[in-house]
């Protein structure tokens, strides 16, 4: 990110919020994101400039806060501060993401929630989407223990476990970690997994071991346009060697082939062809859905 890219901050010290340089945003040590990670995130895509499933986005924001009980005043100001945000940045013409956190706030560190009211920290900031060469040949993963809590869904940003999983499959050489509980795939460490077998799909029912991912929602309505049948169960670990097809999705890379996992070829070792045929109708609906709403 440039030295001069325009963060929005709001907490304790500027209860009304403000747009500034990212360098000049101050947030407290007392902060209970920094003392325990007692906050949550999102993250939206912008397609030049339009930010995509907002509605969503918003909505799986509020869920976090309220499972958390986080009162964030004005929750419904977040739409047009990421708009702001994309304009002062530049980011109009091209893909972005805008990065959304909110904290319980400042107060000295104890376990408890504070007693009287804290302003909760709201910081936004918006990047250009760094797009990675050849993702779209497929990606080769690894299997991670999921050593995570059991309230996945909540878009929690206590991400150590994500975050050793994402280090181990970097050190491997893989693009993503999927995480196995009980001999069963839950999620990876940043995106929802999907496996293929014909032209049916397979991916985890949504409960409190995964993400409900945006993305996820937005394929299993271009599947059942196209036809395709669903599961909506966990895969198991030993299901890999004869599934069809592997991919993940996530607001950032979309539809993501996986062509191989520790190693060994998933299918033909190729992205396979309802995974393409799904890659091509997510860019069509992106397409008509720029051309035809605004956001
Ligand atoms: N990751 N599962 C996990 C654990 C995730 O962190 C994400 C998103 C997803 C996919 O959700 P969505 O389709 O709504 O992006 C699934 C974001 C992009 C991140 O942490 O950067």
């Amino acid at each position: 990110m440039p030295d001069n890219a325009i963060a929005f901050s709001q907490s304790e010290q500027v209860p009304e919020g403000r747009f500034g340089p990212k360098s000049e945003v101050r947030i407290s040590p007392d902060d209970r994101g920094f003392m325990f990670a007692d906050g949550v995130y999102e993250v939206i895509r912008s397609y030049r400039g339009r930010l995509f499933c907002l509605a969503e986005h918003t909505a799986r924001l509020n869920r976090s806060l309220g499972e958390l009980r986080i009162k964030l005043d004005q929750p419904e100001r977040i739409p047009e501060l990421a708009r702001t945000l994309l304009e002062r940045n530049e980011l109009t013409t091209v893909d972005g993401t805008v990065y959304i956190q909110v904290t319980r706030g400042a107060f000295p560190r104890q376990h408890v929630f504070p007693k009287q009211p804290v302003v909760p920290t709201l910081y936004m900031e918006a990047n250009r989407l760094l797009v990675r060469p050849g993702l779209k040949d497929g990606v080769a993963c690894c299997t991670y223990p999921d050593i995570r809590w059991t309230r996945c869904d909540i878009k929690s940003i206590a991400l150590l476990p994500n975050i050793l999983a994402g280090q181990h499959a970097a050190e491997h050489g893989c693009y993503e970690a999927l995480f196995v509980r009980d001999v069963c795939l839950t999620e990876g460490s940043h995106t929802s997994i999907f496996a293929v077998n014909g032209r049916t799909l397979i991916t985890h029912e949504l409960d409190n071991s995964v993400l409900p991912g945006i993305t996820r929602n937005v394929i299993l309505k271009l599947a059942a346009e196209l036809g395709l049948g669903l599961e909506e169960r966990a895969v198991r670990a030993e299901e890999l060697a004869s599934i069809d097809e592997l991919f993940l999705s996530c607001t950032t890379a979309e539809v993501l082939p996986v062509v191989s996992v520790d190693a060994r070829p998933v299918g033909s070792g190729k992205p396979g062809p309802v995974t393409l045929q799904l890659a091509s109708a997510f860019r069509n609906h992106v397409e008509t859905w720029l051309r035809t709403r605004q956001s």
